[in-house]
C-alpha cells in the first residue's frame, strides 16, 4: 500500500463512529442552468460535530518525503450538550465550536502508524491506520467521496474542511425591480465555456450547451443582461476616451486618422449625416480586407471596450488591432457576414460577423475587445485558466475602417455595460412570438417524463426576461419594453400540456413550469425566478396589465408558501418534486443549487414578510455545515 505525500487521514477516536450517512451516488443528471458554479470561495474552516461521543480531527498523513509540510494536527473538535438544537429555535447559523489542539506532530510522528483493513460498511474494504495510542486514519479521499464533502489545503499548512464546496452570496437589504437583480453583478455569463461568443449581429450570447451548432438559450440571454445591468450599477459611469466625434479638431480637420499613401481613391472628411443631423466622419476606401483602409493608432491607455456608431454604403468592415498577454498580436474584424465568429487557424485574425447587408443603417456596435479575443482563441475548445491568462488583452494599438460609410461616438471605455444590458433588452423585444414567449429551439429530457420538444417555453425564461425588461422601461421609459413584458405573461396561464408553463400540483397548486414536462417536474429554482420576474414587471406595469402579473403572482407564491416544505430533505434541498409526481427517487440538489435556493429565499423574505422564508432560509444555511435537521 502507497501513501502517496499529501494523502489526508481523517481521523477518529477509537470508540466513536462513522456517522451514518447514507451514501447514495446521484444517477439523475439534472440539467445545468445558467448559474454560476461557485466553488470553495469560503477558506472558513468550519467542521460540524457529527455524533456527541466523537471527537473528530483532520490531520495531514504524509509518508513520502515531499514538499507537503507534515503533519498539522489543529482540530480535533468537541461537544458537550445535545448535538443537534431544535433548528426553529436556533437563533444563531453557527454553533459555537471548541477547537482544542490535542495532537501534535512531535508525538504524533508518522512512523507511529501502521496499517490496518478498515471494512466499510460491511462490504468493502479499504486501507486505514492506527497509531500505537490507538487512533484510526481514515484515508481522506475516501472521505470525501464517501460523504460528499470538500476539503484542501492551504499554502500555510492547514487543511480546510467544509460540508459544502458553495457559498452563500450577500444580497441587498432592500430589493427595487429597478436596480440590480439579486447578485447577478457577480455572474460572468459571457465567459463561460459553454458560450461560444456574444455575437455581433445581436449582442447577446449564443451557447453550444445542448447543442453544438450554437443557439440563443432565453434564460442565458436574460442573466446575462441582468448582469451586466447589475455590474453597471456597481461600477457607476466607465471611463472613456473619445477618438472620433465628427465633430473635428480646433482647426477643423478629422481625428488623427491615416490614409496609405498607396490607397488610391481613399479619403475622409467631416459631414453631416442627413437622417440624424449629426456631424459625422465620413470614410471612402477600398471594402477588401486585403487592403490597407484607413486606421488610427491609439494611445496609451487600459481601457479594453469599443463603442462606435456606423453606416456603411458599401461592404466595409472595422478592424480592431490588440496586443494580448503573451506578445501575441490579434486583429478582430468585424465584418458584414452571416457567420458569427470565426478564426485563422493561427488566430491572429478573428471575425464576428455583423450580420449580412449592414448598409444604409446605422448600427452601434458596443464590445468587450477582451471577451471577443478570448472567445475567438481556439474556437471550440476549452482553455485552460493558464491559457486564459496568456490571452488576456492588454492593449488596443489601433482601429481600422474598410469600405464606404459614416462613423460616429467612436470611444474606447472601461466597460460597455449599459449597451451589454440593452442588446439583451432589445433581443427579447425583437424575438418574442406570437404568444408572448421566447421558444427554445434545442429538445430537453428530464428523467421520468416526456422529451420537451424543441419550441418549448420555460417559466424562468419568460420570468428572466421580464425582470430584464422591466429594468430597460424603468431606465428609459421605452413603452416597447413594457409591452413585450405583458405579453410575456400571457404564457403563465396556459397549461403546460397545451404548450404554456403552467402547472397544477395535486389539482390545488399552480406552479409555473422551468421544464414544462408530462408528468410535471416542479422544479423550485426555476419557479422562484419566474416569479421575481412576474413581480418586477407588477411593480413598473399599470392598469389591467398590472392585475394580471398580480393575479399571476399571487397565485404562485401561495403555491410556494404550501409547497416549499416538500423541497427540504432535513439535510439538504430537492432540486424538483419528480419523486412526489412519478415516484423515482428524490432529486438532490447539489450545493450550488441548495444555495440558489437559499439566496432566492432570502430575496423573498425581503419582499414577502411571511416568517417561513426567514427561518427556512435559515435552516438551509445550516445544512451547509452539516448541521441537520433533528431526528426523532
Ligand atoms: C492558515 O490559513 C487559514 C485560512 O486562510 C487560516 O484560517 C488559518 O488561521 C491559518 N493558519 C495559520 C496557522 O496561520
Ligand atoms: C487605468 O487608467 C486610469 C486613468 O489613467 C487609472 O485611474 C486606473 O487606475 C487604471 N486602471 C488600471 C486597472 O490600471
Ligand atoms: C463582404 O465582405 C466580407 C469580408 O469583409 C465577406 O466575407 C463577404 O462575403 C462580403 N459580402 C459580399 C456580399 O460581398
Amino acid at each position: 500500500m502507497n501513501w502517496t505525500a499529501g494523502q489526508i487521514l481523517f481521523f477518529l477516536v477509537a470508540g466513536g463512529k462513522v456517522p451514518s450517512v447514507k451514501h447514495s451516488i446521484p444517477t439523475l443528471k439534472c440539467p445545468n442552468l445558467e448559474m454560476g458554479f461557485r466553488l470553495q470561495a469560503a477558506l472558513k474552516m468550519s467542521v460540524k460535530i457529527i455524533s456527541f461521543t466523537v471527537l473528530t480531527a483532520i490531520l495531514m498523513w504524509s509518508i513520502d518525503v515531499s514538499s507537503v509540510p507534515e503533519t498539522h494536527l489543529i482540530v480535533p473538535l468537541q461537544q458537550e450538550e445535545a448535538p443537534f438544537e431544535d433548528s426553529s429555535t436556533s437563533k444563531d447559523n453557527d454553533k459555537k465550536l471548541e477547537y482544542h489542539p490535542i495532537y501534535h506532530k512531535k508525538n504524533h510522528a508518522k512512523k507511529d502508524a501502521h496499517e490496518i483493513p478498515c471494512l466499510i460498511n460491511g462490504n468493502s474494504f479499504i486501507s486505514c491506520r492506527k497509531t500505537t495510542s490507538g487512533a484510526i486514519y481514515l484515508p481522506w479521499n475516501f472521505l470525501y467521496e464517501y460523504f460528499e464533502v470538500s476539503g484542501w489545503e492551504e499554502s500555510n499548512g492547514t487543511f480546510c474542511f467544509q460540508h459544502s464546496y458553495a457559498t452563500v452570496q450577500k444580497l441587498k437589504p432592500v430589493y427595487k425591480p429597478s436596480s440590480s437583480f439579486m447578485n447577478f453583478g457577480g455572474f460572468n455569463v459571457g465567459r463561460r465555456d459553454r458560450v461560444r461568443c456574444i455575437t455581433a449581429t445581436e449582442g447577446v450570447p449564443l451557447t453550444t450547451q445542448w447543442n453544438e451548432a450554437g443557439y440563443h438559450y432565453p434564460i442565458q440571454v436574460a442573466q446575462y443582461g441582468l448582469s451586466h445591468h447589475a455590474k453597471s450599477e456597481m461600477v457607476g459611469e466607465p471611463r472613456q476616451e473619445i477618438l472620433e466625434d465628427g465633430e473635428g479638431t480646433k482647426d477643423g480637420a478629422p481625428g488623427p486618422w491615416i490614409v496609405h499613401k498607396k490607397a488610391e481613391n481613399s479619403g475622409l472628411s467631416l459631414a453631416q449625416d442627413s437622417e440624424t443631423s449629426m456631424n459625422v466622419l465620413q470614410f471612402k476606401t477600398s471594402d477588401s480586407l486585403s487592403a490597407p483602409g484607413i486606421f488610427m493608432p491609439v494611445q496609451d491607455h487600459n481601457l479594453s471596450c469599443l463603442s462606435m456608431d456606423i453606416k456603411f454604403a458599401s461592404n466595409g468592415s472595422v478592424s480592431v488591432l490588440v496586443i494580448v498577454s503573451n506578445g501575441a498580436r490579434v486583429r478582430i474584424h468585424y465584418i458584414q457576414s452571416d457567420t458569427l465568429i470565426v478564426s485563422d487557424s493561427d488566430q491572429s485574425n478573428i471575425y464576428y460577423g455583423l450580420g449580412k447587408q449592414r448598409t444604409g443603417a446605422w448600427i452601434h456596435l458596443a464590445r468587450d475587445l477582451s471577451l471577443d479575443v478570448l472567445k475567438g482563441i481556439k474556437l471550440r475548445e476549452q482553455l485552460e485558466s493558464k491559457e486564459k491568462k496568456e490571452w488576456m488583452l492588454t492593449k488596443v494599438l489601433e482601429i481600422r475602417l474598410r469600405g464606404q460609410g459614416m462613423l460616429d461616438n467612436l470611444k474606447l471605455k472601461s466597460d460597455v455595460h449599459k449597451d451589454q444590458f440593452f442588446y439583451t433588452a432589445d433581443w427579447f423585444v425583437r424575438h418574442q412570438d406570437e404568444k408572448g414567449g421566447w421558444p427554445i429551439p434545442c429538445p430537453r429530457k428530464l428523467i421520468g417524463t416526456a422529451v420537451l420538444q424543441p419550441g418549448w417555453y420555460s417559466a424562468m425564461g419568460q420570468g428572466q426576461a421580464l425582470s430584464v425588461l422591466a429594468r430597460a422601461f424603468f431606465m428609459t421609459g421605452h413603452q416597447p419594453y413594457l409591452d413585450a413584458a405583458a405579453r410575456g405573461l400571457w404564457l403563465f396561464d396556459v397549461d403546460s400540456s397545451q404548450g404554456g408553463v403552467k402547472a397544477v400540483f395535486f389539482d390545488r397548486y399552480v406552479w409555473y413550469e422551468e421544464y414544462p414536462t408530462q408528468p410535471s417536474s416542479f422544479v423550485l429554482n426555476g419557479f422562484i425566478y419566474s416569479l421575481l420576474g412576474v413581480y418586477d414587471f407588477k411593480e413598473v406595469a399599470q392598469g389591467k396589465e398590472k392585475l394580471v402579473a398580480e393575479r399571476i403572482y399571487q397565485a404562485g407564491m401561495t403555491s410556494l408558501k404550501a409547497m416549499l416544505m416538500m423541497f427540504d430533505s432535513g439535510v439538504g434541498t430537492l432540486y424538483d418534486l419528480r419523486h412526489v409526481v412519478i415516484g423515482m427517487e428524490p432529486n438532490r440538489a447539489r450545493w450550488d443549487y441548495h444555495t440558489t435556493h437559499i439566496e432566492l429565499l432570502m430575496q423573498l423574505a425581503i419582499i414577502d414578510g411571511d416568517p417561513i422564508f426567514k427561518k427556512t432560509h435559515k435552516r438551509w444555511q445550516r445544512y451547509l455545515k452539516g448541521q441537520w435537521a433533528r431526528h426523532n
